[in-house]
């Protein structure tokens, strides 16, 4: 057990408590549902999601140090500027001004989650910042306190606090858990070549409906999270729903492809995954998903496909 802190226990700016270096795993988020309301005074708009976490993960590693520094490998390495614009920097010195600690780590991510994808991946890697920065450094902070620091940071960053399966609501970051007896769902992603930006894909959104040119909202959770109580694929696969997804597919048409490729290889459901342009699909189970990835594969019609189930935990210590 960690000892409480008090003024006067620093040993070299650390707490008591504190570590040497930690590993926090994290997921990316699907949207099983995703109803995109009006644009508020704010700039953001109105949702009300049902997120899920998959399978698929980055790993943030934090080390002690006398400096604040990020390194990384894997998706994104070269593009991923790792500035102090990079979220996971954000959220370490956010963490750090909160507890009154010095922002003093050295990080290095390990991305799996492809950028600009409509997975949150940027969203995870700040989301693992402040687990791994509050364990590094004896923060012990409340998930209240985490959720509340997580908030500021993104609309997706307290959903990969929590991971499970949660409604969320406001501009996404209010959230709560969706009850339901675990079951495992199996999914395909498809990745796409090049990224899709979320501020864009909701403002086509904007422009559809005002052209009146955007199919009817998907409306609200209740049929979804009815489908999840019912544990049955077929009948989750008929609630999926994403209000973003028209946008998406008007800014890269090339996603009906990849879509109708996965749904002729038996696929229950197609649907853009947020923002996009990465493509989820349901499988009534584990084989299926892998004929849906091979089939995806062979047909050359997006950059990587990985099998991810979910639901699966947040950001956590491993
Ligand atoms: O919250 P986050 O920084 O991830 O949002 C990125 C951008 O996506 C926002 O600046 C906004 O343009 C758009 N957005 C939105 N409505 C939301 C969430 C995000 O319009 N509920």
């Amino acid at each position: 057990m960690t000892e409480a802190w008090r003024p006067g226990d620093e040993d070299d700016g650390f707490r008591r408590g504190a570590r040497n270096s930690v590993k926090v795993r994290v997921p990316a988020k699907i949207n099983l549902r995703l109803a995109v309301g009006p644009l508020r005074p704010d700039g953001y708009h109105e949702v009300s999601t049902v997120y899920h976490a998959i399978a698929l993960y980055d790993e943030l590693t934090a080390r002690r140090a006398d400096t604040l520094i990020l390194t990384m490998d894997g998706e994104g390495t070269g593009e991923l500027a790792l500035d102090d614009s990079n979220l996971v920097l954000r959220a370490a010195r956010a963490l750090a001004a909160h507890a009154r600690v010095p922002a003093h780590a050295r990080l290095h991510l390990r991305k799996q989650i492809p950028l600009a994808a409509g997975l949150a991946g940027g969203s995870a890697d700040a989301a693992a910042a402040l687990v791994a920065c509050d364990e590094l450094w004896g923060t012990g902070l409340s998930r209240d306190d985490l959720a509340g620091l997580a908030a500021g940071l993104g609309s997706d960053v307290p959903f990969l606090l929590h991971g499970g399966t949660a409604l969320g609501t406001g501009r996404g970051e209010a959230i709560s858990p969706v009850l339901a007896r675990p079951t495992t769902w199996h999914w395909v992603v498809a990745v796409a070549d090049g990224g899709l930006s979320t501020p864009e894909v909701y403002a086509e959104l904007d422009r559809l409906r005002a052209a009146g040119a955007a199919p009817p909202p998907v409306g609200a959770a209740d049929e979804l999270l009815a489908a999840l109580r019912q544990r049955d694929p077929q009948v989750l696969a008929g609630a999926l729903g994403n209000d973003l997804e028209p946008a998406a597919l008007s800014m890269r048409p090339a996603i009906k492809q990849v879509l109708d490729t996965g749904v002729a290889a038996g696929a229950l459901a197609g649907m853009v995954s947020g923002s996009g342009p990465t493509c989820v699909f349901l499988a009534a189970d584990a084989a299926g998903a892998a004929t849906v990835a091979a089939a995806l594969d062979d047909a050359g019609v997006c950059r990587d496909v990985h099998l991810a189930h979910g639901a699966v935990a947040g950001a956590r210590l491993v």
